[in-house]
């Protein structure tokens, strides 16, 4: 292969600073088109957002991540993709209807709402108050459940009621039996999916971390009960490991264990993957014991037997499960945030985006030094080929000081330049966005080393 580092301004200060809120990076996502406000021509609307095309390309790169490593490169773990609007009483059987709820708490003055476990956290001053500061007054606290309802048909009527799902995880529970009949699981398996859930959080915060509408990644794996604290551990430290493998700096991720006054209705035993945003350390991931809870609900709820049947022994039994459950849009948040970095080189500020190539949206940049001498024609058509390959961008405006620069804070791990030697032997510069090292790379070879450094 051929390949020469015909520039290797390597960084010279290599510092980055801490970040000290989400405001540079909520400031970097709406310049750069990663998220936007929702509706932002009509004031935008409260904890709701819209993924830009380099923020859309980056969630369906995260999702394809994990769809890879939970599914594809598994034997045990198959995939599904159920509705949004299920039948109401999965979420009577479920518990959801009954409980799941948050402590409401109204200040009497002005009528502000909050989360009545929030409340000590944050400053809430009364507009209506009769001092100048004064703090809202709230009152005792009363249980909100946070399914969004609608009408199934063209009446509204309670008997048409039906609930927005508030997790994935029940469109596998009722499944379950539909997977075990279809197809050749054999037990420990998972059903994994992705898809939308929407809760009517009272308060919403931090950018994408809490917002009504959201995307989850969940996984339900069935195993047998006396093997459920093994396959816990088992997935813990799976799902902490998908987190480092895809560059997050592992000092900024921990697991932590639930307290027992902590679990939810359905678990036995919880630890979340947490990351150190700067608003302080917070869950990502919920893996949760949810044993055979579910499958109890739903089989007691509608008449019909939900168990695993041992094809050696004949024995039957609800098999317990284990959940790894992983919000979309805050793994998304996590890898933004943990990959951006200001650095000072030569005393130049530069923005970069470091994200492992799997998710970086944009993998390749190309462009032609200069707008003549056949160099546009040739990179445009270097640009096509590849982009067969790999998801690309081409870029021919302003100087190429400035191309590095906007590919940078897209997070695009190369940029590719044609220039005058190019036209010559038909060789590339390819300029790698961590190290700014630069290789000339024969176009032979290119494919190749874009295996390599790419992996893929
Ligand atoms: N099926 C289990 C379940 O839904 P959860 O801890 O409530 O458990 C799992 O949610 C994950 O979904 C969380 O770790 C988080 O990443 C994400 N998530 C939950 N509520 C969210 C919200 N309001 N906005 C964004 N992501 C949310």
């Amino acid at each position: 292969m051929t390949s020469e580092t015909t520039n290797t301004t390597a960084l010279n200060t290599n510092e980055t600073k801490e970040l000290e809120s989400l405001d540079e990076i909520v400031a970097l996502a709406k310049r750069r088109g990663f998220i936007f406000p929702s509706s932002e021509i009509y004031g935008g609307l409260s904890s709701c957002y819209d993924y830009g095309p380099l923020g859309a390309e980056l969630k369906r790169n995260i999702k394809a991540a994990w769809w890879r490593s939970m599914v594809q490169l598994r034997d045990d773990v198959v995939g599904l993709d159920a509705s949004i609007i299920m039948h109401p009483k999965v979420w009577e059987a479920s518990g959801h209807v009954a409980g799941f709820t948050d402590p409401l708490s109204e200040c009497s003055k002005c009528g502000t709402r909050a989360r009545t476990d929030h409340i000590s956290s944050k400053k809430y001053i009364c507009p209506k108050g009769t001092k100048k500061g004064e703090e809202c007054s709230f009152g005792e606290a009363r249980a909100f459940n946070l399914m969004f309802k609608t009408n199934l048909g063209p009446i509204e009527d309670p008997s048409n009621t039906v609930y927005l799902r508030p997790e994935t995880a029940q469109g596998i529970f009722v499944n379950y039996q539909n997977v075990v009949d279809s197809t050749r699981v054999s037990l420990p398996f998972g059903i994994a999916q992705q898809g939308k859930s929407f809760r009517n959080e009272i308060t919403t915060r931090h950018f994408t971390f809490r917002t009504c509408e959201f995307e989850q990644m969940e996984m339900e794996f069935f195993c047998r009960p006396e093997s459920m604290l093994e396959w816990y551990e088992y997935w813990r430290g799976t799902r902490l490991q998908w987190f480092k493998d895809l560059g997050v700096n592992p000092e900024k991720l921990k697991l932590r264990e639930h307290d027992s006054d902590e679990l939810a209705h359905y678990s036995s035993a919880c630890s979340d993957v947490e990351y150190r945003f700067p608003f302080g350390w917070s869950e990502i991931e919920g893996i949760a014991c949810r044993g055979d809870f579910d499958l109890t609900a739903h089989s007691t709820a509608s008449g019909k037997k939900l168990l695993w049947r041992d094809q050696v022994s004949n024995e039957t039994f609800i098999p317990y499960v284990v959940e790894p459950a992983l919000g979309t849009d805050r793994a998304l948040l996590t890898f933004l945030t943990d990959a951006y970095k200001v650095e000072d080189i030569d005393g130049n500020p530069r923005t970069v985006l470091s994200f492992h190539p799997r998710i970086a949206p944009n993998k390749l940049a190309v462009f032609p030094l200069l707008k003549k001498d056949g160099q546009p024609e040739k990179a445009s058509e270097l640009y096509k080929s590849l982009k067969e390959h790999y998801q690309c961008i081409y870029d021919d405006s302003g100087n190429i000081g400035k191309r590095y620069r906007r590919q940078d804070e897209a997070g695009t791990p190369l940029c590719i330049t044609i220039d005058h030697q190019s036209m010559e032997d038909s060789t590339y510069t390819v300029r790698d966005r961590d190290t700014l090292k630069q290789d000339r790379i024969a176009h032979a070879d290119l494919r190749q080393f874009l295996f390599n450094y790419l992996g893929f």
